[in-house]
């Protein structure tokens, strides 16, 4: 399963990468905000920033609705870098956007999915990802992990190449419970990410390695 980092701070994007498991990132207008990046020049600047440090996919959401201003503003993003990829809203408008980034090879991430037919539609569209947000269905008492093992069912049946991005990630059970469902890709924070190399056990073994070391080494 890949990693990816579902942040714009770059200190985090930065601490990530430097452990050598990340494989991507991603972003959304929230998280941009966030971290205080607001106009226009200043948020494709980040984003070029954050390609120039995780060497693999980096979405990019638009925040037009109509189909002409998703294809305008896509277009652009796709010239900042290399790594790229456009988020697009799971809407009508959306849909037919994914199809069209598609034939002109621009990779999309389709977001705010939260249903199997959603994830159907976008796979016919040809999206490359699909954002199902567990955490926020987990928030209104659905469970978002049965929604990953529905979409895997339906995308083996057949053969989409669309990648399952779960996304809303809130805590390390959700990055297991993924990769036990085949889910390609998890994006969450930092602090998730880091959650999965901690137990107690391994601490105390540890101390206690290293102090039986000290006492026959002086
Ligand atoms: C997905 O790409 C979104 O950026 C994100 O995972 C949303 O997570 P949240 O529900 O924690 O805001």
């Amino acid at each position: 399963m890949k990693f990816f980092i579902d942040t714009a701070n770059l200190n985090d994007i930065k601490e990530a990468n430097d452990l050598g498991i990340l494989d991507g990132v991603t972003t959304n207008p929230s998280l941009m905000a966030k971290e205080g990046i607001t106009g226009q020049q200043n948020i494709l600047d980040h984003y070029v920033a954050i390609c120039n440090i995780v060497d693999g996919p980096v979405s990019a959401e638009v925040i037009s609705t109509d189909f002409e201003g998703m294809v305008r503003e896509g277009e652009h993003l796709a010239t900042l870098h290399k790594n790229i990829v456009v988020k697009i809203p799971m809407i009508p408008e959306g849909i037919k956007a994914i199809k069209y980034f598609n034939a002109k090879g621009i990779k999309t991430n389709c977001t705010l999915i939260f249903s199997a037919g959603q994830a159907l539609l976008a796979a016919k569209a040809g999206a490359t990802y699909i954002s199902p947000f567990l955490g926020r269905l987990d928030d209104v008492s659905t469970n978002g992990l049965d929604l990953i093992a529905q979409i895997r069912l339906i995308y083996d049946n057949y053969s989409f190449n669309t990648q399952i991005l779960a996304a809303s990630i809130r805590h390390p059970m959700h990055i297991i419970n993924c990769a036990e469902l085949g889910s390609d890709v998890m994006t969450g924070p930092l602090s998730a990410i880091k959650a999965l190399a901690k137990h107690p056990l391994t601490d105390l073994g540890l101390q206690q390695f290293l102090a039986d070391h000290a006492k026959g080494n002086g």
